[in-house]
């Protein structure tokens, strides 16, 4: 039964990360508030550990020092990988701050996250920078030049449609001005930059935070629509090809410019299995619904299968679509809810 439950969840996770990261995100923030609120620093030194493994071999190796990869340890190297991706920390964590500020704050648990949500805007940066400079540094300068070089980024053969290549590329170009965004609102977080700055100069710097989470908006949608109108095409290298080291054993190359999903991807190399698709594959049911002898599970043959969640197979192109009803459904109700609080703030401040 346990073990139903846990397939279940693991199941729910590979359809809709972003909703379950949200809720565990929410749940633990919840729990955690008391501790967070005291332990700040503590939590900041833990949440930029992961950033110093990834910003400071990637700084060597721009210098020219090659350093000990830490992606290359099995259990570290996915953990670095999805703190690199942001789908499972710090755009969840972006989520609940956005969304704190458009609920109730006399709602009991609103209250105790609106407490914690300065700590939870410095703990989201530290996976936002990680990612921020590992996609500058790998994804940027060839989105530029879909732009300024636009004959020579077709002509390197992996483009399948034009609309798609451009929705993408324009979205990895916003991600640039988002970080120019997100620094600043970053940096005022800390408590003796705002003191600094005083109330009032504060608030007014925090109002950029709603343009922020417009283009968040923008390059999490743009990312998934380019990807699924321009999809990879296979075996062609691609310009922005990289390798994030993956464990020793699975190489994974990556194409960083269109996939659409990175969970996708993501899942085959965190289970080392380097090609795509590589997390359901072995236990895919054949067309008949039952298991291929090479998929049977060893030690099992003669005893009837037993039923899993991890036998429904669901494509990519079904999870892409599950990914994009996520983000309309967060940023949709968003919108709702903030723009219903403001007519609530207004209607009292005229009562007033
Ligand atoms: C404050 C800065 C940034 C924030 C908050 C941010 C946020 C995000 C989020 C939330 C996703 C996941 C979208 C999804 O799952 O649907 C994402 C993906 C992506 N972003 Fe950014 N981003 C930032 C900066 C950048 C920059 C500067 C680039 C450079 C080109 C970039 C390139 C990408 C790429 C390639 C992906 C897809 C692969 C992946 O998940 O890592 N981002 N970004």
């Amino acid at each position: 039964m346990i073990k139903l439950l846990l397939d279940f969840i693991q199941f729910l996770y590979t359809l809709a990360p972003l909703l379950m990261a949200l809720g565990v995100l929410t749940l633990l923030a919840l729990l955690l508030s008391g501790s967070i609120k005291k332990h700040a620093t503590a939590y900041y030194i833990a949440m930029s550990i992961p950033f110093a493994m990834v910003a400071i071999p990637f700084v060597c190796r721009l210098l020219g020092v090659e350093m000990f990869n830490f992606n290359r340890i099995p259990l570290m190297g996915s953990i670095l990988r999805d703190y690199i991706h942001v789908g499972t920390l710090g755009f969840p964590l972006l989520i609940i701050i956005m969304y704190v500020g458009a609920l109730n704050p006399k709602n009991p648990y609103v209250k105790k996250l609106l407490g914690i949500r300065k700590e939870l805007s410095i703990l989201s940066g530290f996976p936002i920078l990680a990612h921020s400079l590992i996609r500058v540094a790998h994804n940027f300068p060839n989105a530029l030049r879909f732009f300024t070089d636009h004959e020579g980024y077709m002509a390197g053969g992996r483009v399948t449609n034009a609309l798609g290549a451009g929705i993408s590329n324009f979205s990895f170009v916003l991600g640039v001005l988002m970080l120019a965004l997100f620094l600043p609102l970053w940096v005022t977080s800390f408590d003796f930059v705002r003191k600094r700055m005083g109330s009032v100069r504060w608030k007014k710097w925090q109002r950029w935070s709603y343009v922020l989470y417009a283009t968040l908006f923008i390059h999490a949608m743009g990312i998934q629509v380019g990807g699924m109108l321009n999809p990879m095409r296979r075996g062609t290298p691609h310009p922005t090809v990289e390798v994030i080291a993956a464990p020793a054993s699975a190489p994974a190359v990556r194409n960083a410019d269109n996939q659409g999903s990175p969970q996708r991807t993501e899942r085959s190399e965190r289970n080392g299995e380097g090609g795509e698709r590589g997390d359901r594959r072995a236990v895919q049911p054949a067309d008949n619904g039952n298991r291929t002898e090479a998929a049977r599970p060893a030690g099992r043959e003669g005893h009837q299968q037993s039923w899993g969640f991890a036998d429904i197979n669901v494509s990519p192109q079904a999870k892409r679509y599950i990914h994009i009803a996520s983000l309309l459904l967060i940023f949709g109700s968003y919108l709702y809810l903030r723009l219903r609080k403001a007519k609530q703030d207004a209607a009292k401040k005229q009562a007033e």
